[in-house]
């Protein structure tokens, strides 16, 4: 395959453990490409707080335009305890929304799936959660989070609104988005979730979903009240394949659906938009307690470099093999601390040539 385009990815390690798991998720992805030939070229930038310390700005436009060029970003984490009393356009946070509107990222795909050598991670009976694995769809650049915001008044007079706007073509392209995955899923289903009963809003996502629904007669829609999606997701999370819903409820729900599995430190994440570059990102965040120190878990990050590669750059193969890769060395025991239940685990590196071993 020589000769293949350069494939120009953008690594964003931004903060705390951010740092360690991205350098390790790099690494993976290097021998990805050594092995299958990819053409991947990295570039690095600032974001979050780090970008804070060196520029003033979470966001500095250098980083922007590198992305921009760019046909996916691989990000860290951003924010921590230094960063966190400053005015909102100067809090790590702000990386992300700007990404997320720069680049139209309104799919956020969100993996939740149990791995058979994890069961006993999960807070739930081994029987209730063997097998799930559903994927969240969530609403990543509308609704309550862009909405307009207001602060009137003081003392008790003081008050706050905030505001959740949604149109039709917003619905239209997140849903779609959804069944087309769902469309290479074994089970095709798609768990539309909203609140129809009470907003508004809701009633035109129901709507709108339903229309979508039409368009896909080979996947079967579901519609669910948000309230019941989150008590279904503890009491039967089989059921779901692909849910799709807004973006205060995907905020929501998808945390929990972490919690159902019980790994955080394997979840990965994709947001994207209509065309690239997309953002990859794990789920867990900056972890500043134990930023640092070599042990935080890079298998979010990893697996994250997979979804890079198979949604970002849509190439499946070298994306299945390292999520074999990571099966693999979870099956033969290997584990950082956050999942060998007291015992001493594996660090980041070591963690991470686990994986590497098992990649082919
Ligand atoms: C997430 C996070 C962000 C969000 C925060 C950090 C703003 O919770 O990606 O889920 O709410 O979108
Ligand atoms: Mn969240």
């Amino acid at each position: 395959m020589s000769g293949n385009p350069s494939r120009h990815v953008a690594i964003i390690p931004g903060d705390g453990i951010g740092r360690e798991v991205i350098a390790e998720a790099v690494r993976v992805l290097r021998e990805a490409d050594r092995r299958y030939e990819l053409g991947l070229v990295f570039a690095e930038g600032l974001a979050g707080g780090a970008a804070i310390d060196a520029t003033g700005d979470p966001i500095p436009e250098q980083t922007v335009a590198l992305c921009r060029r760019s046909q996916a970003i691989l990000l860290g984490a951003c924010g921590g305890p230094k960063w966190d009393h400053g005015p909102r356009e100067r809090r790590p946070e702000q990386a992300l929304f700007t990404l997320r509107k720069a680049f139209g990222l309104f799919a956020n795909l969100r993996p939740a799936a149990v791995s058979a050598a994890l069961l006993a991670a999960s807070p739930l009976r081994p029987e209730v959660v063997e097998g799930v694995d559903i994927l969240i769809v969530r609403e990543l650049t509308g609704g309550l989070y862009f909405g307009a915001q207001s602060r009137t008044g003081a003392g008790e007079a003081a008050a706050a609104m905030d505001t959740l706007p949604y149109s039709a073509c917003e619905i239209r392209r997140v849903v779609r988005k959804a069944c087309q995955i769902a469309r290479a899923r074994p089970r095709r289903k798609v768990t539309s979730v909203d609140k129809a009963n009470v907003l508004e809003t809701s009633r035109l996502w129901r709507e709108v979903a339903g229309e979508v629904a039409r368009e896909f007669p080979d996947v079967a829609v579901e519609h669910m009240l948000v309230d019941n999606c989150a008590l279904q997701l503890v009491y039967n999370p089989r059921q779901f394949d692909v849910i799709v819903t807004d973006n205060m409820f995907g905020d929501i729900l998808s945390d929990e659906a972490a919690g159902v599995i019980g790994s955080l430190g394997l979840m990965p994440s994709a947001s994207l938009g209509e065309e690239p570059p997309g953002l990859f990102e794990p789920v867990h965040g900056t972890a500043p307690d134990i930023a640092g120190r070599g042990v935080a878990n890079p298998l979010a990050a990893i697996l994250t470099g997979a979804l890079l590669l198979r949604y970002g750059l849509g190439l499946e193969a070298p994306a299945a093999a390292i999520e074999r890769a990571v099966q693999q060395a979870l099956r033969d025991g290997q584990r950082t601390a956050d999942l060998s239940g007291g015992r001493p685990g594996l660090g980041t590196a070591a963690m991470a040539d686990a994986v590497l071993a098992r990649l082919h």
